[in-house]
């Protein structure tokens, strides 16, 4: 449980790209074993539940892929076609080695996306909008990259969600007619460390 719980204490606490390339670089092979079987991640379960809800069939990124343990559930649960991104090269091989993305592509989602206006039926983006990760402004990128009555999806880690300014940011896009607040429900992120996560999907207008 040691090395387990030093690990997650630094990707948490990660200041840099470089601090998150090397922390996941030394996760990668037993996130998913760690993550799931022993701490207990409840997100991507409840979030693929929540999308397909709301979405039976399209193409759709899972943004912060990781090592593709939302592109698998999808993959099994429904008609997707799946692309992924992520910074971290491990991960994004352990994604891979899943064979349920088309496409995986290295990049920094704190950045403007090369992806082009409207062409995703869903963005899912899941334990990625944590501390030391990725900022609720990347949230505009993927309401650009989004179709029009299209979904996105994401969780937000309810330490980082008090920290940050989403409540501000999904008003904003609201007021300014870009998207619905179609869901916004608060529900358990990893069990043994008691902690709980904003679980929301925006519909795109
Ligand atoms: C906790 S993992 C979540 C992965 C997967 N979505 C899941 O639920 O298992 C967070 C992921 O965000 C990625 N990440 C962190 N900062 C990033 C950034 N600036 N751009 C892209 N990906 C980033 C990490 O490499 C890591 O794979």
């Amino acid at each position: 449980m040691g090395n387990r719980t030093e690990i997650h204490d630094k990707v948490l606490n990660a200041k840099s790209l470089d601090d998150i390339s090397e922390a996941y670089g030394i996760w990668a092979k037993s996130y998913d074993q760690d993550l799931l079987t022993e701490l207990g991640y409840q997100a991507p379960a409840r979030s693929v539940e929540l999308l397909r809800k709301h979405l039976a069939t399209g193409r759709v990124l899972d943004a912060g892929c990781g090592t593709g343990l939302v592109g698998q559930l999808l993959s099994t649960t429904g008609d997707f076609q799946l692309d992924g991104v992520d910074y971290s090269e491990s991960m994004l091989a352990e994604a891979q080695s899943k064979q349920c993305y088309q496409n995986l592509q290295q990049v920094d989602l704190n950045q403007p996306l090369t992806h082009e206006t409207a062409s995703y039926d869903a963005v899912i983006c899941i334990g990625t909008f944590t501390l030391g990760h990725v900022q609720p402004e990347a949230l505009r990128e993927m309401v650009r990259i989004t179709k029009q009555g299209g979904v996105i999806c994401f969780t937000v880690r309810d330490e980082f969600w008090l920290k940050s300014n989403f409540g501000k940011l999904l008003n904003e896009l609201e007021q300014a007619g870009l998207t619905d607040t179609t869901e916004l429900q608060t529900i358990d992120y990893i069990l043994t460390e008691g902690s709980k996560c904003k679980l929301v999907l925006l519909t795109v207008l």
